[in-house]
């Protein structure tokens, strides 16, 4: 069996784990990830990262102040995390830059990379400490491994380099944790993501350090926060904790470290081997989204933890997983690493569900402005007064540079491009690939025993039901494709035969492949489905997609940047009315494809998807909190007018909205 490097040293390090180790090793993941840049875009989901590139992302190393310098030597900031915005920047930008082949961004992370790596001090400090008397906290390099990681997979050559220095860190890192140093708050919740790399190492690049690399992961848990506890339904908050005492640290009960420590616990289980931690982070996720989920597929915490309420707040970080402050892509990726560890696909339909919902809504269609919270019912971006949101400022929802915070737009571009490097996986041996999350690709790696696979996704997915998959091999194996839970009459057509009805299991459908060419096609309609909210409300989706009313909007730009005029605040006020109950008995689903086969660019902006439901809808006293936020959804309310049809588009190409609606019943 001919191995690629990358396999050939998870091989040795699983053969010493057992030999050596025992029990003591690492538990194997069920599913490995591959190295940046094996897995591309394709179609639509290239126009998106180079939207993103061309907007906030791809340019505010060119003036933002918190990033514009290509080194960390920036000095003390009133932020006082140079350290972290740089970090974080450099682990979005890395899989931004090398899935395009942007030659400018590549060359700066690997400036970067030089800089940091270079100023390495004898001790085996990586940061902008060095030379200083700044404390030394372990945590605010932990983006940056992420980083470092990413680099050596997709550049091999850089491997000694960076294995050494980190190597060189986790030792002064061991002794610090030995000494009581190096742990602060942030330190103790985010311990996990340092485990990551440490498993990385151990799994890849061991070097005969595994001891080591095992007591550092203990040590890191022991003093960090107890995650099965926090998780633990015992504990667990039912409701917004705005006056809820903690039992724990109180950063756990903030939305973005929840976010992370959702992957503590599978990273736990690889080091204990105890099924109670899987088991504590599946009832986790549980939890979480029962008692605190949006229909956008993240869930609420406007900083701390914030119950169902519809104009509750998400951070953006929440959605894309990794900054102090910032959800949905912070959960898209640890989403995915609990699908790794533990394989349970309804892990992978929520990041689906995250991702084409909630990431987009939060940015304007050319992601040159980002919000830090967004609402499931917003019917308005501005500056607030009342404000909704106890523990964030009023500014909170307006699409800027840095609205409240500014870690968002330093670390909200790893969303799309981490989405993208996680979409194939293969099985351990290595002898499959999986197709995990659905949509247009373009793939390309080694399996086991030397099979040269290409795997091209051609489809509209998410706008559209069906993907028409070309697989090329020079040996014959065995594929697998996720078919997503709502999925009802998935049928598979294999090289032009006539259409099966799809047969997952655990979510994944095998389709046998044969040396040479194989082409299927597979359709995935799904029903019309309503969701039960608070006050009897209703929320609405099809298939991976949620649908909200888009509410017609004007625009005020609020702030202009003075190095780069396309970095603005934008005010968003509604211009038409947007208080209606829908009759769900007369939701239609609407399907225009694009006679071009191409979807529009941006895609997630006003009018733009080929995809919405119209609804049957008549207009209703809905009151408004202090003019900036509706109230909560009126229960059973009486139409105030004749009825009228409605349309409902896909909810991360609205910026105001209406995802929870009252409902009643037409005539
Ligand atoms: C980047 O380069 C790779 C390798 O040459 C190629 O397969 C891919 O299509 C390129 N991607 C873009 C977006 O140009
Ligand atoms: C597994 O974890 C549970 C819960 O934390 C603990 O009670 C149990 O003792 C652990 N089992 C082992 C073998 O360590
Ligand atoms: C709606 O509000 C208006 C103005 O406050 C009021 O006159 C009317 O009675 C209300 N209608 C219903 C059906 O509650």
């Amino acid at each position: 069996m001919v191995l690629s490097p990358r396999f050939k040293a998870l091989a040795t390090s699983l053969v010493l784990a057992s030999s050596v180790w025992g029990q003591t090793g690492l538990a194997p993941k069920k599913f490995l990830s591959l190295p940046l840049g094996q897995v591309r875009s394709a179609g639509w989901l290239t126009d998106q990262l180079t939207i993103q590139i061309n907007g906030l992302a791809g340019h505010e190393h060119e003036f933002y102040h918190y990033v514009s310098q290509s080194d960390w030597t920036g000095g003390s900031s009133a932020y006082s995390n140079l350290e972290e915005a740089g970090s974080y920047w450099f682990n979005a930008m890395i899989p931004s830059a090398v899935l395009l082949n942007h030659t400018v961004i590549n060359q700066k992370t690997q400036d970067f990379l030089d800089y940091v790596l270079s100023h390495q001090d004898s001790t085996g400090w990586l940061g902008p400490e060095v030379g200083t008397t700044k404390p030394r906290y372990l945590w605010g390099r932990y983006p940056f491994f992420f980083g470092t990681i990413q680099m050596v997979e997709n550049n091999p050559a850089l491997t000694d380099r960076v294995v050494t220095a980190l190597h060189k860190f986790v030792a002064l890192a061991n002794t610090m944790l030995k000494n009581n140093q190096g742990v602060e708050p942030w330190t103790a919740t985010r311990w996990e993501d340092f485990v990551i790399t440490l498993q990385w190492l151990y799994d890849f690049h061991p070097n005969g350090n595994e001891a080591i690399l095992i007591d550092t992961m203990k040590r890191l848990k022991w003093t960090g926060v107890p995650w099965e506890q926090v998780f633990n339904p015992q504990f667990f908050p039912t409701k917004a904790v705005d006056n809820t005492p903690n039992p724990f640290p109180a950063l756990t009960w903030h939305g973005v470290n929840m976010a992370e420590g959702l992957k503590a616990l599978p990273a736990t289980y690889r080091f204990t081997h105890n099924q109670s931690d899987i088991d504590a982070a599946s009832k986790g996720w549980d939890l979480l989204f029962q008692y605190h989920g949006r229909p956008s597929g993240i869930y609420a915490a406007d900083e701390y933890l914030a119950g169902l309420e519809a104009i509750r707040g998400t951070e953006l970080c929440l959605v894309v997983a990794n900054l102090k402050l910032c959800t949905p892509k912070e959960t898209m990726f640890s989403g995915s690493y609990l699908y790794q560890v533990i394989g349970d696909p309804k892990f992978a339909d929520r990041v689906e569900r995250i991702t084409y919902n909630a990431l987009p809504a939060t940015l304007t269609g050319d992601m040159w402005t980002r919000q830090y919270l967004q609402q499931q019912n917003q019917i308005a971006a501005k500056n607030m007064s009342p404000n909704p949101f106890p523990n964030d400022g009023a500014y909170s929802n307006v699409f800027g540079l840095e609205p409240n915070y500014p870690c968002c737009t330093v670390n909200h571009p790893q969303g799309w491009p981490k989405f993208v490097s996680n979409a194939f996986l293969t099985t351990p041996d290595q002898k499959s690939l999986v197709h995990l999350y659905l949509g247009p690709f373009s793939t390309s790696t080694t399996l086991a025993s030397g099979n040269k696979v290409t795997s091209n996704v051609d489809t509209l997915y998410p706008f559209s039901d069906t993907l028409t998959t070309t697989i090329t091999a020079t040996a014959a194996f065995t594929y697998y494709v996720r078919i997503p839970s709502w999925v009802v009459g998935g049928t598979i057509a294999i090289n032009g035969a006539a259409a099966k009805a799809v047969t997952p299991s655990n979510g994944l459908q095998a389709v046998q492949v044969a040396a040479g060419t194989t082409k299927f096609v597979l359709n995935l309609p799904a029903p019309i489905t309503t969701e039960s909210r608070p006050h009897g409300s209703i929320a609405v989706h099809r298939g991976p997609l949620h649908y909200a009313f888009d509410i017609p909007r004007s625009q005020k730009v609020l702030t202009r940047n003075a190095q780069e005029s396309r970095a603005v605040d934008l005010e968003f006020d509604a211009t038409a009315s947007w208080q209606y109950a829908i009759d769900p008995a007369t939701l239609k689903f609407v399907n225009k494809p694009p006679a071009s086969g191409k979807l529009p660019s941006p895609v997630f902006d006003a009018g733009q998807p080929p995809v919405s439901i119209t609804v049957t809808s008549c207009p209703i006293n809905w009151s408004t909190a202090g003019d900036t936020f509706a109230a909560a959804p009126p229960t059973n309310p009486a139409c105030t007018g004749s009825q009228r049809t409605i349309t409902l588009s896909p909810f991360g190409a609205t910026k105001l909205r209406i995802g929870e609606f009252p409902s009643f019943k037409s005539t």
